[in-house]
């Protein structure tokens, strides 16, 4: 018997999957996966000028997979991928916060009224559909105590939680209503391969990552004693996998976090030791990340533990080790032409041994 997840994933052996935002960091490994288990997996995408999507994520399936470059706004042009399918991925969204800043009304469009049109759509061509939203722990601000479980009041210090939080209660009101089937996973800060590392304003974690292959010192913002709890990539797709195959869950709304909770500071100093590079540096936070900061962030998964039997396995070390082994093979897809320079493929990764279950 293996973990919860590779037991379902057997399950969406011939089903008919889509994958929004299936070109992107969570979605494509997501893609893959389903891909791998014998899915017939449609991924569409935009291509969203700011967002992740990248051809090379997919690279591994090409053959295996659908793709559709479209806007899930307008669903209707792909009216027959929603026919019929067993379970859809909505993971299509921004997530730079930054960006929501500077342009709320992008933000809004991306993240709440394509997502109100999609889901409109899915329950005219598929009613009852089972729809997996990819949500945010950016929807609870700063928090109020921790960890935050689902009870948590919800107060966005952002545009981006305010437009995620709508597309939440979209899934959930729709659900209610019985046009979908919805399902929500508020994500914590997610890392691994095939993040966008380019985007200088999707996170701490994929900026640490760049600068490590780039052998530049981490940047730590402030006094890095703000706590975070990063998931790895595999572990998040294991919990969509079983959002995605749960019958009838007692539940349509969980939090998912990672397997600890460190200050920002050490992870920073984690990343470095795994890509041999000396001490991180402080520096004061920049004027448009300090409004916008929750302080520290731990997220309660109790609930998908008990209900889903869901609980990330990699530690974090050990999945800063396989997402620097990863980009180091592929940096060349990863990095502007401008940034890249051979080093970054020839550096010494420390062997860490096979995956440690997280404790
Ligand atoms: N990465 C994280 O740490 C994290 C944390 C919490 C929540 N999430 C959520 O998970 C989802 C995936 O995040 P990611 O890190 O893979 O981001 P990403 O930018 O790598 O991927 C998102 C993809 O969605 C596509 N997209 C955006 N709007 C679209 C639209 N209207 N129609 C079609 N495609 C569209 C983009 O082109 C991009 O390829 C997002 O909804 C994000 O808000 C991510």
């Amino acid at each position: 018997m293996g973990l919860p997840a590779e037991r379902v994933v057997s399950e969406y052996r011939n089903c008919k999957i889509l994958v929004t935002g299936g070109l992107g960091f969570i979605g494509s490994n997501l893609a893959l996966r389903l891909a791998r288990a014998g899915a017939r997996v449609t991924v569409v995408d935009s291509a969203v000028a700011g967002c992740g999507a990248n051809r090379h994520n997919i690279a591994a399936a090409e053959g295996d997979l659908r793709v559709i470059v479209a806007d899930i706004a307008d669903a209707a042009s792909f009216a027959a991928e929603i026919r019929g399918c067993s379970v859809i991925f909505n993971l299509a969204g921004e997530v730079s916060h930054i960006h929501s800043m500077r342009d709320p009304c992008r933000d809004a469009a991306l993240n709440s009224t394509a997502q109100l049109r999609f889901l409109e759509e899915c329950g005219r061509q598929a009613p009852g559909v089972r729809v997996v939203y990819a949500g945010t722990r950016q929807i609870y601000g700063v928090p109020k105590y921790l960890p935050v479980d689902e009870s948590h009041p919800v107060q966005p210090v952002d545009f981006n939680g305010i437009h995620k939080y709508a597309a939440t209660a979209y899934h959930l009101l729709w659900s209610s209503m019985g046009r979908i089937d919805g399902r929500v996973l508020c994500l914590t800060n997610v890392y691994g391969p095939r993040m966008a590392l380019h985007l200088t304003c999707q996170g701490f974690l994929g900026n640490f990552l760049r600068r490590a292959l780039l052998r530049q010192p981490l940047e730590v913002f402030g006094t890095g004693r703000q706590l975070r709890d990063p998931v790895y990539v595999d572990d998040a797709v294991d919990a969509f996998l079983l959002a995605g195959a749960s019958q009838d869950p007692q539940s349509r709304h969980w939090n998912v976090g990672g397997p600890g909770t460190l200050p920002v500071a050490q992870i920073a100093s984690i990343i470095s030791a795994a890509a041999c590079l000396a001490d991180p540096v402080f520096r004061p936070f920049p004027e448009e990340q300090k409004g916008i900061d929750i302080g520290s962030y731990s997220s309660d998964s109790t609930r998908i533990r008990t209900e889903l039997g869901w609980q990330p396995a990699i530690a974090f070390e050990q999945g800063v080790h396989q997402t620097l082994e990863y980009f180091q093979r592929e940096c060349l897809h990863y990095l502007r032409a401008e940034d890249w320079k051979p080093e970054c493929a020839l550096q010494e990764v420390p062997v860490l041994g096979p995956a440690v279950p997280a404790a």
